[in-house]
Parts: structure tokens; C-alpha cells; sequence
């Protein structure tokens, strides 16, 4: 241990008080051996650093910060360096505010297209997320202080996200769901990680000893601090024994005494402790070196300038018929809809910042030389139907040579804690496109919204250019690719189905109850849509250019693979190459093609250039679930370089020796999975490849409710008061969405409904403790004067207590 002469002079109750938060966004400070705070803050696109009030729901403002784009925008721009660009910029505003840990960035993989928070996360693909995400933690901690990367792991739905049990196999979690986290570790070096809220097959993920030890700690020899998401933590001891070492929030000491207690008996070993506690120190010590030193104020026009730059990298042209795009000089533009006038810029939830600086597209006209006829909102943000504002937005339409239309989805739609409902965007703005159709054919959608789509009305556009969630200054960067000024070069990191239905986690999405089976395996994103030739809307890493690219000379040898890109266009621009390997053997079922490598090239028209990828570790490698390692399937692969996922421009291939392990599966037992046919597989082949009965994935109704039950369940509660709480809170929900206070609806779900009876405690900072949800249990439970006696006794007692430590602390503030 490097810190075992401090922790030596430690008592027991110090040891355990690092462990767990000073307040909200701090960890604890032990004065006497000068053991600072660490102060941590969101993340992950900007710096939430919440003065006052704290919540981690985004709903008090932050100091202001610049706001990057989002990670599912900067995932488009396919450029690692980028990345790491703009780690250090996010690190520089994360030093000037005085922050040790910076919550992000989070490499979740979307497995669904409506997961609520896919707009936080990159990519359907764990190499390129965890590519980019290397990249943010490098530039990130070059400025002194630790990324924080999470959420630590198989987070994919926001349904439930505190109680669900994610129910994978040990190759899909390795291959699809650890990958991106693997490279954070390996690649990125990040110096702390968050764990999830759900549990992963049965435990909490922070309690999980196989990810946390053997994999994280083991295999990864990740030997950083790791952070329970907010109010996380179920059986504290447990979360310690596992390697978590840092609870947040506070408790206000209640998980001190658990762990005191835990040393005593015997249940936690006080080696254990310490050397959680070595971690904690070398974290802290290692983040406040920065801090010695004088601070330098971040240049804020700076900054919005490279959000700038993040943004016109990451926009996506999804299509340009007739040419339409660039818009030439003179023509007379319709500016039609309301996120042209209030961008969709961020997510909603706790990655919300307060941006320093915000532009609009409208200011935005007014600077560049566009023939702007008018602007017209065109429809309600919200929703709601209007027909006066179609009608006027017509109006202006017919003038026009060319309408601009800003439409996506809103920032409630969109949101941390509760997940989409459908693929759609808004009826109303649909309604809209097809009126301004009927009037002017020349319509270019400006899409924003931080996830995937469905486009029944694409037919109706002659461009399309999506920002995603552009940041603080992304209106600004698309009127420079709506003006030609900037060559569009972002290439989509996710699919786009046709439809939702398509989607291989269509039938197990969101878990509901108990658990989420993740039956479809490693079929997530283009690698079932391409395996099972589904036809979709725009594949993984398409995104249009100016100019064109062809591709020539391909040379494979053992290491590496080398070929030119030549811009054969006439404006300068960048590609983004991509290399698909796929296996010819059959003997082991796979994908037809995964990423494994990519590059981005900026070339000249005319200009030519030489490309290498070179292979790696995972160039070839899959998990056998029998040896319980990675191997290598001895075969020849094809070797393919593409523009996109299914625009392969060039193939060769390669034979690859073996590792010589046996075969894992039997192929009879694995039907769908052979075939790839896997959006409808029965519980018996799943519990064949899993290797075990899947558990039971409803509610007992017959059992008492428990601390991990979550609010929502009262609503088969056996007490009568727990029922109308229910009803209260989902009829509050109903009616706070039918007067349009969607954003407090969404509160309601995410701060209430969805949260587990621990929580109370868990994330009240004191106000409440564990015995005082035994009483509120045995409300619910039916046991109503009981419980309630109960509660008011334990509540009593903590404010007595909570008196006379405060008593104490005065006392030794002023000895
Ligand atoms: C989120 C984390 C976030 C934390 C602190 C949680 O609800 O899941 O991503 O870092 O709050 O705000």
C-alpha cells in the first residue's frame, strides 16, 4: 500500500468515513491528517458544478460551462483525436471550477433505440466508443484530475434503472457490453469508473464480485477508485467488499456504522478497508496536485469556438437530392420551425449545463449571407396541434425558393430516468412537413435530437442534415454546412431501423418487473440488421460529403491492412474509413462483419492519400464461454473497408492461426443464434446459451415489499395506504403532462416512481435512514399504526442523534 503510514494513524470511524460522500457532490475530508475533498461533478459533455442546491436530476443551474455537443454527436465525428481535444478542453473548465472528478463519459452501448439516454452514450459499437472515450478520459486527465467512467455496467434501459436485473451471457457481456469500458481502462487509463445502478445476472453491479474483481481488477489490472452512481448503493459492506470504494452521496454516516460493524464481526476484513482507503488517498492526493499551482481563467469565446468545431465534425448529411445542398447564394430561404429559434442542444437530466454562451440558428441568419424571406415556428414544442401556426408557416413556404425545416424531439422526450416510448418524431411537426409538401417540394430538414428516428416522411425531403445535439454553439456550425462553408464529414454511429419493430430487443425491451433478458446475444445494432439482412433505413457509419471518395489498393498483411482514399470530387474534404473483419468459419456463430478499426483523412480534391489500420488484440478475438478467455478461431477473414457498414469498397483476406480451444456451443441447441434470427428466441435457447434457468422475471405479488422493491410497486402493495400513494403519484404524473409540465412529470418518474424503498435513505443525506423505511415498509406492507409508530420513533431518534453530533462537531470546531 503507498499511503499505509497515513491510514496506520487512521482510527476505524475515519477509515470508514472516506468511503462515503461529505455531502452531495463531495467526499469526506479528514482535517487533522491533511486528507482534502474531492469534489465531483457531471459531466459528461460540460461541467454541471452546482453551486447551491444540489440534485442530481438537473433541475437547479450549474455555474455556467461551456456545453459540447453531446457523446451520440461527437460518436459521428469518428475522430478519437477529436476526442481527446476536447477531453483536455472539458478538463481546463473542470480545473477552473475546482472540480477533482468529472462524471463521464459514459460508454453504454445503445442495445435499443429508445433507451432514454442513448444521447448520452456513443455508439452501438463498443470500439468506437470506447476509441472516443479513451480519447475524452486521456485529455481529460492530462489536465490533472480523473474522468469518471460509467455507467459501470449493461445500464441500457432508464426504466426501472435502479431495481432491473440485467440478464445477459458471459459472451455478449464481454464482447458487446465490457468492450467499451475494457478500452476506457486499458486505453484511456481512467483513474475512477461508476458503477451502475442495476444489477447484472442477480447482484447489484457494485456488489458484483465477477465484474468487479475479476474482470476490473483482474484481467483489466484497473487498480483506480470505484464510485456508486448516485444513491446506488444497496448492502454497503458488500459494494466494499466488491472493490467499490467511494459511496455518493452522503448517508450522513449511516453506511459508516455498517461498515464499523462489518470490521467487528468479522464480515469485512480491515485489510479490505484500508486498501480501499489507499485507493481513495491516491485519487485524492493525485487530483489536487493541480490545485498548488495558479489557476489560469478558460477563455470562454475559446471554447465556444471548439464546441463549435466538435459540432460542424459530428453533423451527419443524410441525404442531398438534386444537389440541393450546399444552398447556393441568393436563393430565397423559409426558415420553418421552432428549434430555429430554441435549439435542441443538450439532454435533460443530471448532464443538463448552463451554457455560457447560446446561439440560435435565427441570430445565426442574420450574420451569414443567406436570403432569409422569414421565420415561422410552424408547430408547438410540446405537441400540441395548431393549425394556425401550419397555416402561416405555409404562407411563408410558397414565397420560398427553398424552406429550411427545424424539427426533432424535445427535450422532455428525451430524458435521464425514463426511456422513449416510440421511435417517432412529433405528430404535430409531421403534420406540418406534409402541409409545407403540398406547398413547396424543396424542403431540407435540420434534424436535432440525440438519438435514432424512424423517417416515414423522408420521401417528402430533398436534404436532411442531423446535428444531433449540437452543444452551445451547434446552430452556428450547421448554417456553416448548410452554407458550404464546412465540408459535412460525421458518419452515423448508430442504425437506423426502418422501423422500431426491426430491432432485435424489440420483444425484451424495457424489463418491466424483475429483469431484462437480453436474448437477441451479441446481436445489438448493424451487427444483427447486417447478419440477418434486415433492410434499414441508414446503416451504421453512413453520412454523406460534398465530395466523393474512391477507394484503391488494397494490401492485407498479418498486422495490418493498407489502402488510398482519393477525394475525386471538387471540394476539399474528410472520410471517414472503416475495417470490418468477419469470420468464414462457421464453427462458432458471429457476426457477419464488426468494426475494428477506422480512420478519418482530411484530403484535398484531386489528392490521393495512404491509409494503414493497424490490427489489434481485438482484430480477431471472441470470448469462448468455455475457457473463459478470449481466443482466436483459427480461419482465414475477410477483411473489409468500407464507407459505411453496407458500402464495402474494398475486401481481402487473411489467415489467422488459432488458439485451438474447443467449440463452446452446440449447434443444434443454438438455432436462432446460427441463423441470426434472434428477435423472437424462447426462453429454452436463451437458458442454453446463458448455461442456466433464467430467473423469474415478475414481481411476487404473494411477498412482502422490500427495501430494493421500488415505489412503483406499491400498487400491489397489501397496505391500502401504499395503494393510494400509487394512484396519488401516478395520477400526479398523468395530470402534470396533461397541463403540459412534461419536464415535472418527468421528475416525478425519475426522483419517485422508479426508485427503491432504500433510496429514501439512500438519497436523502440524512433526512432519512434505513430503520425509518423499515417503518414506511410496514405501511406498505400493510401494517399501518405499526409502521407508523415505528417511523416516528426512529425519526425521533435520528433527530436527537443528528443533534448531538452536530453538538459534538461544535465543540471540537471550537477546541
Ligand atoms: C446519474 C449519473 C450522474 C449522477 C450524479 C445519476 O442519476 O445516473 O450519470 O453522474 O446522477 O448527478
Amino acid at each position: 500500500m503507498k499511503y499505509a503510514e497515513i491510514i496506520s494513524r487512521m482510527t476505524l470511524e475515519e477509515k470508514a468515513s472516506l468511503t462515503s460522500g461529505k455531502d452531495f457532490w463531495q467526499s469526506m475530508d479528514i482535517g487533522r491528517l491533511g486528507i482534502g475533498s474531492m469534489f465531483l461533478a457531471d459531466g459528461p459533455h460540460g461541467i454541471r458544478k452546482q453551486a447551491a442546491a444540489a440534485d442530481h436530476l438537473g433541475l437547479n443551474p450549474s455555474i455556467p460551462a461551456t456545453c459540447f455537443p453531446t457523446a451520440a454527436t461527437v460518436a459521428n465525428s469518428w475522430n478519437e483525436a477529436l476526442g481527446e481535444e476536447i477531453g483536455e478542453f472539458l478538463g481546463k473548465e473542470a480545473v477552473a471550477q475546482k472540480v477533482n472528478v468529472l462524471l463521464g463519459p459514459g460508454v453504454n452501448m445503445k442495445r435499443n433505440p429508445l433507451c432514454g439516454r442513448n444521447f448520452e452514450y456513443f455508439s452501438e459499437d463498443p470500439y468506437l466508443a470506447g476509441k472516443i472515450a479513451a480519447g475524452y478520459i486521456r485529455g481529460i486527465q492530462a489536465q490533472g484530475i480523473s474522468a469518471c467512467v460509467k455507467h459501470f455496467c449493461v445500464n441500457n434501459q432508464e426504466e426501472r434503472r435502479m431495481a432491473i436485473d440485467t440478464v445477459v451471457d458471459e459472451r455478449t457481456l464481454r464482447e458487446i457490453y465490457l468492450t467499451a469500458f475494457e478500452i476506457a481502462v486499458k486505453e484511456g487509463r481512467t483513474k475512477s469508473i461508476m458503477s451502475s445502478y442495476n444489477r447484472l445476472n442477480g447482484s447489484y453491479t457494485n456488489e458484483n464480485i465477477h465484474i468487479m474483481q475479476d474482470i476490473l481488477r483482474g484481467e483489466w489490472g484497473f487498480n483506480g477508485v470505484v464510485v456508486t452512481d448516485w444513491g446506488g448503493s444497496n448492502d454497503r459492506v458488500a459494494g466494499l467488499i466488491a472493490g467499490n470504494e467511494l459511496e455518493m452521496p452522503t448517508t450522513a454516516g449511516e453506511t459508516n456504522e455498517e461498515i464499523i460493524e462489518a470490521v467487528k464481526s468479522g464480515r469485512l476484513k480491515e485489510e479490505v478497508l484500508d486498501q480501499c482507503v489507499d485507493r481513495l488517498l491516491e485519487l485524492t492526493f493525485t487530483t489536487e496536485e493541480v490545485y498548488k499551482k495558479s489557476q489560469k481563467e478558460f477563455s470562454k469565446e475559446k471554447h465556444h469556438k471548439m464546441a463549435q468545431r466538435v459540432a460542424e465534425e459530428s453533423i451527419v448529411m443524410l441525404k442531398n437530392e438534386e444537389n440541393i445542398l450546399p444552398i447556393k447564394k441568393g436563393t430565397k430561404l423559409a426558415v420553418i420551425g421552432d428549434f430555429a429559434e430554441k435549439p435542441r442542444y443538450q439532454g435533460a437530466g443530471s448532464s443538463i449545463v448552463n451554457p455560457t454562451i447560446l446561439h440560435n440558428a435565427l441570430d445565426c441568419f442574420k450574420e451569414a449571407e443567406f436570403n432569409s424571406i422569414g421565420y415561422e415556428p410552424g408547430f408547438e414544442r410540446y405537441g400540441k396541434k395548431n393549425k394556425k401556426k401550419i397555416e402561416k408557416a405555409c404562407e411563408l413556404a410558397k414565397k420560398a425558393d427553398v424552406i429550411l425545416l427545424y424539427i426533432g424531439l424535445d427535450e422532455a422526450t428525451e430524458a435521464e430516468g425514463l426511456d422513449r416510448q416510440n421511435m417517432k418524431i412529433p405528430e404535430n411537426q409531421v403534420e406540418l412537413l406534409n402541409a409545407l409538401y403540398e406547398v413547396n417540394q424543396n424542403i431540407v430538414v435540420v434534424l436535432s435530437c440525440g438519438s435514432a428516428v424512424e423517417m416515414p416522411w423522408i420521401k417528402k425531403v430533398k436534404g436532411l442534415l442531423h446535428g444531433y445535439l449540437g452543444g452551445q454553439a451547434g446552430s452556428r456550425a450547421m448554417l456553416r454546412v448548410l452554407a458550404g462553408d464546412v465540408n459535412p464529414s460525421g458518419k452515423l454511429a448508430e442504425t437506423y431501423p426502418v422501423h422500431y419493430e426491426d430491432t432485435s430487443s424489440f420483444n425484451n425491451f424495457p424489463g418491466k418487473e424483475v429483469s431484462v433478458e437480453y436474448r437477441e446475444s451479441i446481436y445489438i445494432g448493424y451487427r444483427y440488421y447486417d447478419t440477418a439482412n434486415i433492410e434499414v433505413l441508414f446503416p451504421f457509419g453512413y453520412g454523406l460529403s460534398y465530395t466523393t471518395f474512391e477507394y484503391l489498393d488494397i494490401k492485407v498483411s498479418e498486422d495490418k491492412v493498407t489502402f488510398k482514399i482519393k477525394n475525386s470530387g471538387s471540394v476539399a474534404g474528410a472520410e471517414v474509413a472503416q475495417l470490418y473483419v468477419g469470420c468464414s468459419s462457421n464453427e462458432i456463430f458471429r457476426p457477419k462483419k464488426e468494426l475494428k478499426g477506422f480512420a478519418k483523412v482530411f484530403i484535398n480534391p484531386g489528392e490521393t492519400k495512404t491509409v494503414t489500420i493497424a490490427f489489434d488484440d481485438k482484430t480477431f478475438r471472441y470470448f469462448n464461454v468455455k475457457t473463459n478467455k478470449w481466443e482466436i478461431e483459427q480461419s482465414d477473414y475477410k477483411i473489409m473497408i468500407g464507407a459505411s457498414s453496407s458500402d464495402i469498397r474494398l475486401i481481402d483476406s487473411v489467415f489467422i492461426e488459432g488458439t485451438d480451444a474447443p467449440n463452446p456451443y452446440n449447434k443444434e441447441l443454438l438455432p436462432s443464434y446460427y441463423s441470426s434470427k434472434v428477435s423472437k428466441v424462447n426462453v429454452e435457447e436463451f437458458e442454453k446459451l446463458l448455461g442456466h434457468k433464467v430467473p423469474a422475471s415478475k414481481w411476487d405479488k404473494t411477498k412482502p415489499l422490500g427495501y430494493n422493491d421500488t415505489i412503483a410497486q406499491c400498487q400491489y402493495a397489501k397496505g391500502w395506504f401504499a395503494r393510494f400513494a400509487f394512484y396519488m403519484i401516478s395520477f400526479a404524473y398523468w395530470f402534470l403532462r396533461k397541463i403540459g409540465k412534461r419536464m415535472t412529470a418527468n421528475v416525478i418518474m425519475m426522483s419517485i416512481y422508479h426508485m427503491p424503498f432504500r433510496g429514501i435513505a439512500r438519497m436523502t443525506g440524512g433526512v432519512a435512514n434505513m430503520p425509518m423505511v423499515d417503518g414506511i415498509l410496514m405501511i406498505a406492507n400493510g401494517h399501518f399504526f405499526k409502521g407508523l409508530s415505528h417511523l416516528l420513533r426512529e425519526r425521533n431518534k435520528l433527530v436527537k442523534k443528528n443533534k448531538s453530533n452536530e453538538a459534538i462537531a461544535e465543540v471540537v470546531k471550537e477546541s
